[in-house]
């Protein structure tokens, strides 16, 4: 089979009629005496292919034999079938088997524990391919967002000697002998850079021993993470509808067909694009949810129950804004027109999808950051830095940090998070 240009399935597809070359693996297959059916898929797409056997007779022992997951050179007649799965089918004229496949241990129907330790072969389903060509969209119109609005990416250290959001969920590192942690936040260094290069984004790994089992949480995701100068809280939240208006409408320009596998109703997300997003304050929350026979004393966290009462109200993302400062990270200022209250945002996506963004102004004041520090039982020398830098020409400026696997699985509709990344990490999924 010298000579051949081989072409994606997905452009022997478009091309429709006449001779065409393909290779890749066979997705599914079935045979009788006089013909062997192949499912060929490749990265692009699935089509059907048929061999007849008296077209065959010296290979046919090999070609009877073939099974899943075989890899396969083919040359043959594309036309239009109907009832093929892609709606083609190419009759083989040539075939060359590549590699080997023999009982593809993944047959039909397996339960999640079963495919999650198979996740190196689960990959190669119409599922995963579907959602991860989706990722690859999403994490590519991040970054094109923040470089079309005049972005650095600047990237922070992934090990750290402490200064976190939250202490317990720190995984500890032996660092030469000496205890470190992963990171879980680019944000106390983003603002180092942020006094140099002003607007900064970046795209990397974040760190939680987050031992609750929930389908919206991972030990390690990506973290989308903005840092602006002179930014207030309003400005914060119009970046950030504006990066998710973005990347959706680039999802539905490039990947329909994606979307369509995965069965997910694209009607659920045009609202995102058309809508404005709401800003509602965590006060006015509290109204709506006592209309809904809920009393939360303020104060309290919103409860997962309570965030999807609020939702059920709402077609697109809302920004609560304002939450007590006294349950909210150290560095979240007051807001000075309501001082129990934080200028901080959380971004709640529709369709149970909760907090997929969290961002607020950062505090600057030194005396209010040791203060803060102290009452969570913080060390001040940890934070030297920190509070090094907001001592020379301290400046209002703010950011906030998205859950990559969280969006993806708002947009893809997923039920589990651990879907959203080909090889995810959580309490109990550790390997492959
Ligand atoms: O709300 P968080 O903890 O905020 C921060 O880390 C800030 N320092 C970000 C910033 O202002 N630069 O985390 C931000 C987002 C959350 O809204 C959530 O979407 C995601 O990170 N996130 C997780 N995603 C998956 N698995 C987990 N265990 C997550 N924890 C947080
Ligand atoms: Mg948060």
């Amino acid at each position: 089979m010298e000579d051949k240009k081989f072409i994606l399935i997905e452009e022997a597809i478009k091309k429709g009629k006449g001779k065409v070359s393909v290779r890749g693996w066979v997705y599914r297959e079935r045979g009788s005496n006089e013909f062997k059916f192949i499912i060929l898929r490749d990265a692009s797409d699935i089509i059907q292919c048929v061999l007849e056997r008296k077209k065959f007779e010296r290979q046919w022992k090999e070609i009877d034999k073939i099974q899943i997951e075989t890899s396969l050179k083919i040359t043959g007649e594309i036309k239009k079938d109907k009832r093929a799965p892609t709606g083609y089918e190419i009759n083989v004229d040539e075939i060359e088997i590549v590699g080997k496949s023999e009982n593809f241990p993944i047959q039909k129907t397996l339960n999640e524990e079963l495919l999650g330790d198979r996740r190196h072969l689960w990959l190669r389903s119409r599922k995963m391919n579907s959602i991860l060509k989706i990722r690859s969209t999403v994490i590519g119109a991040l970054h094109e967002y923040f470089r079309s609005k005049g972005f650095y990416e600047f990237q922070s250290p992934i090990i750290i000697p402490g200064g976190a959001e939250e202490g317990p969920t720190l995984f500890e590192v032996n660092y030469f002998g000496r205890k470190m942690y992963l990171t879980q936040t680019w944000q106390l260094y983003a603002e180092a850079a942020m006094y140099s290069l002003e607007k900064i984004y970046c795209v990397a790994p974040s760190f939680r021993a987050e031992k609750s089992k929930t389908n919206r949480h991972l030990a390690e995701y990506w973290h989308t993470e903005m840092e602006v100068a002179w930014a207030d809280l309003d400005e914060l939240m119009d970046y950030a509808e504006e990066m998710i208006k973005h990347v959706i409408k680039r999802v539905l320009e490039k990947n329909r067909k994606e979307l369509e596998i995965l069965k997910r109703d694209i009607k659920k997300l045009e609202p995102s694009l058309k809508k404005k997003f709401p800003r509602i304050r965590y006060d006015d929350v509290l109204k709506i949810l006592k209309n809904k026979g809920i009393n939360v004393p303020w104060g309290k966290d919103l409860r997962t129950i309570e965030e999807e009462k609020f939702m059920e109200d709402y077609d697109t993302p809302v920004f609560v804004t304002n939450y007590p400062k006294e349950i909210m990270a150290f560095y979240k200022p007051r807001d000075p027109k309501n001082p129990k209250t934080a200028l901080c945002f959380d971004l709640l996506a529709p369709e149970n999808n909760h907090e997929i963004i969290g961002g607020s102004v950062r505090e600057t004041n030194i005396e209010e950051l040791k203060k803060s520090l102290k009452k969570k039982g913080e060390k001040i020398e940890d934070y030297f830095y920190y509070l090094d830098i907001h001592s020379y020409g301290a400046i209002p400026h703010g950011g906030f940090g998205l859950g990559t696997e969280r969006l993806i699985k708002w947009i893809c509709g997923l039920d589990d998070i651990k879907d959203a990344i080909a090889f995810p990490r959580t309490i109990s999924r550790w390997r492959p």
